[in-house]
């Protein structure tokens, strides 16, 4: 059997600017499969970090008037603190300033050089320094004040000097080939079909280092040059991970990565330039590249000129983190773009959280506080209503694990909702208060089943809400040591007798009256 071991990337930000909810978006997405992996058996390793060279950044040092790295320092470490306010499980935070990823640079380079993949000549083209790319003259368009400008809406400007090149376009054919070997190298699928026709549009070779500033890292025997801040950033993905020591165990455990996450923006990076760059080193290349989609903000782009950035930490403290992770995994399917709007964030904190979920638990441990003495009732012999909702609470981890191999975790959350919802009708059929004095025993069964559905359920739901999963595991008296997936199942179920805490809630509504959120 493969060993049983999970390797995913976010992207490193640029330290240009304050974190937003795009750069919290990918990370979370990147966390919430870290957790489940590592609850699923798997050693993990999860990176994320920031980019901290090229001309962008040294402009935006230099237009705070702050020496480059007092900059990085500073900026970076608001990535750092978001990190810790979204409560990443992050196992390494790489910043390309540090000395192990020059080293890594280095001998990437004098790989490609000693392949013949890189070679000096000159470069006269188009640059976005906002971008951090190269364009052909077809590519561009013109803005209303006349000016060239990148597809991106990035404005260019022509750039001409002494450079190195990587031959990308030797590579066309070898691309093509491992895209078609790995049809799931690439998702979705349609982002898949981008990349594959933009490569078999031709590939020109890419200039990789640049003369004209010296905020990066110096080319090895040419510190003229300093490479190009892509080659350079990609390059984090394997110093995490102690390249260039391949024969080291880290390297050997967690290389070729399983997943780089994404945005569409920055794909053809991670899905083209990046399989080259490794394969003409001779290097495996990831198992998968994810793009996701791009937020906007109540309808509208999001960007710092129309000033409706939206600020994580303002999300977290206005409606609490778990709800915010929520919102962001379930509100859009993954992949696609989607909106941020404070009604749709409410109508899933109180709808779906504190209504369905929520409810569900707390009534559910509330009569078993008043009738059972606070402990798991002794289930008698169960009828089909309790089998086949046992039966949909049971098959939760097989129905979620396939949907989290493809990312799809919005659908992970339907998944489990389908289940809470399930619950919810069940206890209304079930109508255990009736049962209290009609037949106590069988009431003891109902609700027995219907704690083992919230354990299951609250299990599942750890790797999107970890604080109130822990904390609805605690009610229902779940040792630390049983909640990871090996303990699912029938095999690990609640021992009747177990004494329970007094019932919390653990999801609290928004109460738009007041404008904060009520604490439980
Ligand atoms: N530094 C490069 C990545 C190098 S990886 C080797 C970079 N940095 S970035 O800070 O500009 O963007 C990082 C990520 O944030 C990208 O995946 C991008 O898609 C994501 N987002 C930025 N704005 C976003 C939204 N409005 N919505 C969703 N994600 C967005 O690119």
């Amino acid at each position: 059997m493969a060993p049983k071991r999970f390797y995913v990337t976010s992207p490193i930000y640029y330290v240009n600017d304050a974190p937003h909810i795009g750069h919290a978006y990918t990370t979370l997405a990147c966390d919430v499969l870290a957790r489940f992996k590592r609850l699923d058996g798997f050693e993990v390793k999860f990176l994320t970090g920031t980019d901290e060279h090229g001309q962008k950044v040294e402009k935006s040092a230099a237009t705070a008037g702050m020496d480059p790295k007092a900059f990085t320092d500073k900026v970076s470490q608001n990535f750092r603190d978001l990190a810790g306010a979204m409560n990443y499980s992050n196992d390494d935070f790489i910043r390309t300033t540090e000395p192990r990823h020059a080293r890594a640079c280095q001998a990437l380079w004098q790989r490609l050089e000693a392949s013949g993949d890189i070679t000096l000549g000159k470069y006269a083209g188009w640059y976005a320094v906002r971008d951090e790319a190269f364009y052909a003259e077809s590519e561009l368009a013109t803005d209303k004040e006349g000016r060239k400008t990148a597809p991106s809406g990035a404005p260019v400007e022509w750039v001409e000097e002494p450079s190195y090149f990587f031959r990308l376009s030797a590579w066309q054919d070898r691309l093509l080939r491992f895209y078609d070997e790995h049809p799931d190298f690439i998702l979705p699928p349609t982002r898949r079909n981008e990349v594959v026709s933009f490569v078999k549009g031709g590939l020109d070779d890419l200039s990789v280092s640049r003369t004209s500033f010296r905020w990066g890292v110096p080319v090895p025997g040419n510190d003229a040059h300093i490479m190009y801040v892509w080659l350079d950033a990609l390059t984090n993905y394997m110093t995490a991970v102690g390249y260039p020591d391949t024969d080291a165990r880290e390297f050997k455990t967690f290389w070729p990565a399983d997943l780089h996450m994404v945005g569409k923006d920055i794909l053809r990076f991670h899905a083209v330039y990046w399989p080259a760059f490794l394969m003409a080193a001779d290097l495996p290349p990831p198992r998968r590249v994810y793009a996701h989609g791009w937020w906007t903000n109540e309808g509208r782009k999001i960007s710092k000129s129309l000033g409706n950035v939206i600020d994580p930490l303002q999300l977290i403290a206005k409606y609490g983190l778990d709800q915010v992770r929520y919102f962001l995994l379930r509100e859009v399917p993954f992949g696609n773009d989607g909106d941020y709007s404070h009604r749709a964030m409410v109508n899933r904190m109180n709808g779906e959280l504190a209504n369905d979920f929520g409810n569900l638990a707390q009534r559910v441990l509330s009569m078993i506080a008043r009738n059972c003495g606070g402990r798991v009732p002794e289930p008698g012999p169960l009828a089909a209503d309790d089998r086949a909702l046992l039966d949909q609470a049971y098959g939760l981890l097989d129905a979620v694990r396939q949907r989290m191999d493809v990312q799809a975790f919005h659908e992970c959350l339907e998944t489990l909702w389908v289940v809470v919802r399930a619950a919810n009708a069940y206890v209304d059929r079930q109508a255990p208060w009736k049962l209290r004095k009609e037949d106590p025993a069988r009431m003891g069964t109902v609700l027995y089943a219907l704690t083992e559905t919230i354990r299951s359920l609250a299990l599942l739901a750890q790797p999107f809400m970890p604080d109130s999963s822990a904390h609805m595991l605690d009610q229902v008296a779940v040792a630390p040591e049983k909640r990871a997936f090996a303990a699912f199942g029938r095999a690990h179920a609640l021992k009747p007798g177990t004494l329970l805490p007094a019932p919390a809630p653990v999801f609290p509504r928004f109460a738009e009256e007041e404008g904060v959120g009520k604490s439980a």
